[in-house]
């Protein structure tokens, strides 16, 4: 296994908060510009969605859309970050599939026209409260190979994913394509196949039980490409020459369907080496007459970094 080059990040190396007050946390912007920059060139077809969940540092969030991202919102408050900082609607992302209706309403009113699913009762409430909307459907993945899998919290199965996007079109919505998220800290970049297989399948289940009246044109490849902390990982490109490599495979350049536009939404991978939390230990208690290794005991830390700028 090869390591991300060309370093692990400063920031993550040599603290270099240490004489400020904590809790505090320090953001090296250029790490964040380079990573993003990095997986541009790699990832040349996708759309990178920054997903803003990660760190919604307002300066952190404005660097990027500098830069051209696209952003993945999944809150009010999130949508309202990257509005406010000048990122047009139409560059938001609201892949969230747990939504409130007033939520829905709230980003649909303030322009947003792309939105998650995963369920027939999200389905509902997006053409009721977003009517028009292009919505997608997130698949279920199995999670392996990731430190933090999101399979048993969210996405659905792929046989359902197309009833649902069929579905979709008479209660008035636009259903432009499929979702899924390869699990967070994803360190096997063997896992995209399976996940771009699965979407190729059920992209080709719509054509098919739509009489070729429904073509799915887009693939969000959700976030999961790895940060470096201070581990061994695979580089980006095995992980971009493995996601290139199955699309090509599963939506080939001549094949019946087109290929879909790609959109990707890496949240860990753009920021985790770009920032550390100065925090302190304030009390370590022990509440039980036993030995200091009583799980009965609690270590508190100072909570909430304030927004110091560099
Ligand atoms: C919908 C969605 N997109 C992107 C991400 C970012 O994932 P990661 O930090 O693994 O890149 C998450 C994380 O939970 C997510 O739920």
């Amino acid at each position: 296994m090869t390591t991300v080059e060309p370093r692990t990040t400063r920031p993550v190396v040599a603290f270099p908060g240490a004489d400020l007050p904590t809790p505090c946390l320090v953001l090296e912007l250029d790490v964040v510009a380079e990573r993003y920059t990095q997986l541009r060139e790699s990832l040349t077809e996708a759309v990178v969605h920054y997903a803003v969940k990660a760190n919604p540092h307002p300066e952190l969030v404005g660097l990027l859309a500098r830069l051209g991202a696209h952003f993945d919102v999944a809150s009010p408050a999130e949508v309202d970050l990257c509005l406010g900082l000048g990122v047009p609607p139409d560059r938001l992302s609201y892949g969230n599939t747990v939504k409130k209706r007033t939520d829905i309403a709230h980003a649909w009113s303030r322009g947003v026209r792309l939105f998650a699913f995963d369920s027939r009762a999200e389905l509902h409430k997006l053409a009721e409260a977003a009517p028009g909307a292009s919505v997608f459907c997130r698949l279920l993945t199995s999670g392996t190979g990731a430190d933090w899998p999101l399979s048993r919290k969210f996405g659905c199965a792929p046989d359902m994913a197309a009833d649902l996007l069929l579905e979709a079109g008479p209660l008035g919505l636009d259903p432009c394509g499929l979702s899924f998220h390869v699990g967070s800290q994803q360190r096997d970049p063997s896992r995209w196949e399976p996940a771009v297989a699965s979407a190729a399948a059920v992209t080709r289940e719509v054509y098919r039980r739509s009489h070729g009246q429904r073509v799915l044109r887009l693939l969000n490849i959700g976030g999961g490409l790895p940060a470096r902390y201070l581990e061994q990982i695979p580089a980006l490109g095995e992980h971009t020459g493995a996601i290139t490599a199955a699309l090509d495979h599963h939506f080939p350049a001549h094949g019946p369907l087109p290929r879909p536009r790609v959109m990707a939404e890496p949240g860990r991978y753009l920021v985790a080496d770009a920032g550390v939390v100065h925090t302190e230990v304030v009390p370590v208690s022990y509440t039980h007459r036993t030995l200091p290794t009583t799980p009965y005991g609690y270590v508190a830390v100072a909570a909430a970094p304030s927004r110091r700028k560099r």
